[in-house]
C-alpha cells in the first residue's frame, strides 16, 4: 500500500512540462459545460435527426459541450398532438431518454402557442372544447414525461409588440385567462417540473411591460410560474447590453429565474428592419440579403466573436439569476436562421462552424473564465 502510493508521488514528481500542461489544460477538457458549471447550465436546441442519433458528429458535439437541451421542433403541438385523439411521442419519448441518459436538464418546448399549432385547434370557436383540447393536451404530455422533463416553456409568445395580449386562437376563444389556465394544468400534472413563460424581444421596454405583467397577474391568483425566457434571437447591435441587463433585472426582482433560451446572433441585414422572431413571417431572397454565401469575413467573425463575449459577460455577471443559458441549435449549418426570415440564406449565429470546429466567439466566451 505505502510503496504504491510512494511509487505515485514519484511518478506525480517526475511528470514532465508536458504532462503537467496536460493535466492542467487539456484541450478535451474545454467545454462550455464545464467552464459555466458553477453559473447556469449552457444548453443547445436539437432536431429530429439529432435526437435519433443519426447524426454524430453533432451527437458527439452535444456531449462534450452541452449540460441541457431543448426540442427544436418534436415538441410543438402539430408534431406531438396532430389530431384530438392522437398524439406521437415517438421522438419526444427519444428526446426525453436522450436526456436522462446522458444527464442533461431537459426543457419541454412548448405546450400553449399559436405557431405550429394543429390545424384543428385553429378552427376551435367555443369556450367548451378549447377548455377539452387544453387540458388534454397539457395533462397527457405534461404527465407522461413527469419527472423526466425539469421545465416547460408554458405559454410562448403570447404578447404583441407593445405589451398587449396576442390574439391567438386560445385568447379569441377563452380570453386571457388562458394563460393562467395553462399554468395551472402543467402545475398540476408535474408539481416539480419549473414552468416557464417564453417568448421574444423581452428586452423591448414596452413588451418587457407586458411580461412583468402576466407574471405579477399569475403570481396575484397564486399560480405557480418559476421562470422567464427570453429567447435571444438577437442581432450584432441589437438589443444593447444596457436593455438585456435591465430585463435581467426586471425578470428577477419579480421573484422569477431568468433563462436565455434561444440564443443566436444574426450576422445577416434584416429585411425591412423587421424584430423579432414572428416565425410566420418570410420575405424574398435577393443576392443583397445574402452577403456572405461562400465565408463569413473575419472583420465579422471578430465583431460576433466581441458581441457574444460581451454579453456572456452579462450573463456571467448576473449568473445568480440566470439558471440557463441555450443556444437555438448546434452549428451554424443548422440553425434555423438561414431560412429564416428569407430562405436560403447562409448565416453564421452560433458558436460552431459547418464542421462542428469551434468559432472565434467559442473562444471569447471562454477566455472570460480565465479573466475572471
Ligand atoms: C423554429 C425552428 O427552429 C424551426 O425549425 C421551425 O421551422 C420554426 O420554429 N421561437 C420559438 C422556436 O419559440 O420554437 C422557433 O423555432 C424559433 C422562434
Amino acid at each position: 500500500m505505502v510503496v504504491t502510493f510512494l511509487v505515485f508521488l514519484l511518478s506525480l514528481g517526475g511528470c514532465t512540462e508536458n504532462k503537467t500542461d496536460d493535466i492542467k489544460k487539456p484541450e478535451q477538457a474545454r467545454s462550455l459545460k464545464r467552464a459555466f458549471a458553477d453559473d447556469f447550465y449552457v444548453g443547445a436546441a436539437i432536431n429530429a435527426r439529432l435526437i435519433s442519433e443519426e447524426d454524430s458528429l453533432a451527437l458527439q458535439l452535444l456531449r462534450k459541450e452541452f449540460n441541457s437541451i431543448s426540442p427544436e421542433n418534436d415538441m410543438k403541438w402539430e408534431n406531438i398532438h396532430p389530431a384530438p385523439d392522437s398524439f406521437y411521442f415517438d421522438i419526444a419519448d427519444r428526446y426525453a431518454a436522450l436526456a436522462e441518459d446522458n444527464n442533461m436538464f431537459a426543457l419541454g418546448h412548448t405546450l400553449v402557442w399559436h405557431s405550429q399549432l394543429a390545424d384543428y385547434m385553429n378552427t376551435v370557436s367555443d369556450t367548451a372544447t378549447m377548455n377539452v383540447y387544453l387540458e388534454n393536451h397539457i395533462s397527457t404530455i405534461v404527465q407522461r414525461y413527469k419527472g423526466k422533463i425539469d421545465a416547460w416553456d408554458v405559454v410562448n409568445e403570447a404578447l404583441n409588440e407593445d405589451g398587449t395580449l396576442r390574439e391567438s386562437v386560445f385568447f379569441k376563444v377563452l380570453g386571457e385567462k388562458y394563460i393562467a389556465k395553462a399554468f395551472k394544468l402543467a402545475a398540476q400534472s408535474d408539481s416539480d417540473a419549473k414552468l416557464l413563460y417564453n417568448d421574444y424581444n423581452l428586452c423591448v421596454p414596452e413588451k418587457r411591460g407586458g411580461a412583468v405583467r402576466l407574471v405579477k397577474t399569475l403570481q396575484n391568483e397564486g399560480i405557480k410560474i418559476d421562470g422567464v425566457g427570453m429567447q435571444g434571437h438577437w442581432g450584432l447591435k441589437e438589443p444593447s447590453l444596457a436593455e438585456i441587463e435591465n430585463s435581467i433585472l426586471a425578470y428577477s426582482d419579480l421573484g422569477v429565474k431568468v433563462s436565455i433560451t434561444e440564443l443566436d446572433i444574426t450576422v445577416l441585414p434584416n429585411p425591412w428592419d423587421l424584430e423579432g422572431a414572428e416565425v410566420g413571417q418570410n420575405f424574398e431572397n435577393e443576392d443583397r440579403m445574402n452577403p456572405y454565401p461562400d465565408v463569413l469575413p473575419d472583420s465579422v467573425q471578430l465583431q460576433l466573436a466581441q458581441r457574444y463575449h460581451d454579453i456572456f459577460q452579462l450573463f456571467v455577471k448576473h449568473s445568480d439569476k440566470i439558471d440557463r443559458v441555450t443556444f437555438w441549435g448546434i452549428n451554424d449549418g443548422n440553425s434555423w436562421l438561414n431560412n429564416w426570415p428569407i430562405r436560403g440564406r447562409t448565416n453564421y449565429p452560433l458558436l460552431f462552424d459547418r464542421k462542428f470546429h469551434p468559432k472565434e466567439a467559442y473562444d471569447s466566451i471562454l477566455s472570460l473564465i480565465s479573466e475572471n
